[in-house]
């Protein structure tokens, strides 16, 4: 894809809209919106999509959907982003961490048992750096529990497990779409996935005043709601790069195992292991090793740039120190905050379809 070409047809879609709308409804919850929810679905196997205003909002929404609130005790692993855990208590539920794995850095399937009380409602799983996780084993512990599964699918756009992508696996699958993400727009987005009925029409009134349409904003509140859509303008910028996106997953995995390859020659560091179940997007590579400032420098040296995504474990976060957990708790997540530099395999900018050019990387780091 020509990057050129794809620019003006984003312009060209929004010059559209601007000039062409009247109402409201041709600006809110408008007809690129609803067009991208159909393709968002089908893309990602789910029945539903609801383009919402942030992936931290996706969280929220879907929390409240699920019926979880004060007194309710939410599962979460203890590495990602901020969003996975803030939510829970954004909605005055309480966060209970569980450590990761080193071999996937997603949640230790093996330790969610013993986190759950009889106050856990759910559980929520991030697909960190775009490997999904063991969701047959997830699944199979949330239904033995009654436990609603929300998934943190922002970095896993065209992943797969066992060759079925994200809308196949949680109650409810929420993405980012802000411009860092595999599929990003030009600004804040995201998007909740869903497969149950009555599940799907709570996540339509949350966002829209509690309503179930916006012609019925003044008077047919049903539930608490609130504002919280996918922009307009914003749904046409990822119409027009929706149908590229499979090709440029295949370039972002190209040059994630090409890293792979040439970082195969530098001794001491690890990474996750590659399973035939899993199907990467490339999204990051996650890399550990003891002597992290060494490779820093070789690369910075290749003019190349490592980035620390997730300097503090999630439960270490000032923000729920009143939790009261403590060094040594959450080994791995630790192990992870201390040697773990992220490759980004693709340049994170707006409405770009370009990735690190893979010849020139090869020169540059051989
Ligand atoms: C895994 C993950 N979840 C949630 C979010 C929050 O998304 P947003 O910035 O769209 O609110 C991010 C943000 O980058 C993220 O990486």
């Amino acid at each position: 894809m020509n990057e050129l070409f794809l620019k003006l047809k984003i312009i060209n879609a929004l010059a559209g809209i601007v000039l062409k709308g009247k109402n409201v409804g041709d600006f809110i919850l408008g007809k690129s919106v609803r067009i991208f929810e159909r393709a968002l679905a089908e893309y990602a196997g789910s029945k539903y999509a609801f383009g919402v205003a942030s992936g931290t909002d996706a969280l929220i929404l879907s929390l409240k959907a699920c019926g979880i609130g004060p007194g309710d005790e939410v599962i979460v692993p203890a590495v990602g982003f901020y969003s996975s855990a803030g939510a829970v208590s954004w909605v005055n539920a309480k966060p209970v961490f569980v450590d990761v794995s080193p071999k996937d850095h997603n949640i230790d399937v093996l330790k969610i048992e013993k986190a759950i009380s009889p106050k856990t409602k759910a559980i929520i799983i991030v697909h960190l750096n775009g490997r999904m996780a063991d969701m047959d084993e997830i699944l199979r512990i949330a239904e033995k529990r009654s436990l609603k599964v929300i998934v943190d699918a922002s970095h896993a756009i065209g992943s797969r497990y066992r060759e079925k992508p994200i809308g196949n696996f949680g109650d409810l699958i929420c993405l980012s779409l802000n411009p860092t993400k595999t599929l990003g727009g030009c600004g804040d987005g995201g998007v909740i996935l869903a497969n149950d009925e009555a599940l799907a029409q709570k996540i339509s009134r949350l966002r829209i005043y509690g309503a179930s349409r916006w012609i019925e904003v003044y008077w047919n509140n049903a539930i608490v709601g609130t504002a919280s859509r996918l922009g307009t303008l914003e749904a046409a910028v990822l119409n027009e790069k929706l149908p590229y996106l499979d090709s440029f997953i295949n370039r972002q995995r190209e040059n994630y195992f090409i890293y792979k390859e040439i970082l195969g020659n530098i001794k001491d560091l690890e990474w996750p292991e590659e399973y035939q179940d899993y199907f990467i997007n490339g999204y990051r590579l996650p890399i550990l090793t003891k002597r992290r400032d060494d490779l820093i420098n070789y690369l910075s040296n290749k003019g190349e740039k490592l980035y620390n995504m997730y300097p503090v474990p999630l439960p270490y976060l000032p923000v729920f120190k009143n939790l009261g957990y403590k060094e040594g708790d959450f080994k791995v997540a630790e192990k992870i905050a201390g040697e773990c530099k992220n490759y980004i395999v693709r340049i994170c900018f707006p409405m770009s379809s370009v990735i690190n050019d893979i010849p020139y990387k090869m020169s540059v780091l051989v």
